[in-house]
């Protein structure tokens, strides 16, 4: 078991190698439910991996932060990485990321705006860590509903800190297919589930 102090050098040399600056906790103003912080890049790899993302997978961090886990997952081949991120200091903090990010084997975009807005049409993998309450979930999982009909394929979504996870249980298209305890002692200070479409 390794304690927290070497889980934060590790952090610090996988920012080292990616060639990124991620770390660090901040404020949103616009939600008190959100912590604002991210997980350590052992545990967002293990989370992708989880995932099975493959080539033709477009994957969309919802709340994309400094975007630590956009540039993760453009370390593996993809159609495209997208971040969703409402706060513009943190939206230019997540592109200075993805353009100096070593080892890019996708392309990564990052819209600035609120997630109820976004175009989801070509979105099959997803990952949200707690972005937003009740309220905000329930119009972003309708928004992406929508885009099935439209573009029909299964979307996979991973959900650390699922504080809304009753959102997506009564949400009617998507099932649960695993679910990840909060494990400190690996690096993984929140829990994870999986869900996709039915
Ligand atoms: C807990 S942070 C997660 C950051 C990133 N996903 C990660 O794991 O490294 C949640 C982010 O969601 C953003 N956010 C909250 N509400 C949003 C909304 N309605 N639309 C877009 N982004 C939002 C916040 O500004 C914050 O940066």
């Amino acid at each position: 078991m390794l304690d927290r102090y070497t889980w934060k050098l590790r952090n610090a040399l996988a920012e080292a190698r990616l060639n990124v600056q991620t770390a660090g906790v901040y404020l949103d103003p616009s939600n008190p439910d959100s912590c604002c912080s991210t997980l350590s890049y052992h545990s967002t790899r293990a989370v992708l991996q989880f995932l099975d993302l493959k080539p033709e997978d477009v994957f969309v961090d919802i709340g994309c932060g400094k975007g630590r886990v956009l540039c993760c997952a453009a370390q593996l081949p993809m159609r495209a990485v997208i971040g969703i991120e409402m706060n513009p200091e943190v939206v230019r903090a997540a592109r200075v990321n993805a353009a100096r990010m070593r080892g890019r084997k996708a392309p990564i975009s990052v819209f600035e705006g609120d997630a109820r807005a976004a175009d989801y049409r070509d979105a099959t993998a997803i990952y949200l860590f707690n972005p937003f309450g009740a309220d905000v979930m329930g119009a972003v999982l309708e928004r992406l509903e929508c885009t099935l009909a439209e573009n029909p394929r299964t979307v996979r979504l991973a959900y650390t800190y699922p504080r809304q996870d009753r959102v997506l249980a009564h949400s009617g298209w998507l099932e649960q297919y695993a679910e990840w305890p909060a494990r400190p002692d690996l690096g993984m200070t929140h829990g994870t589930q999986f869900w996709r479409s039915r």
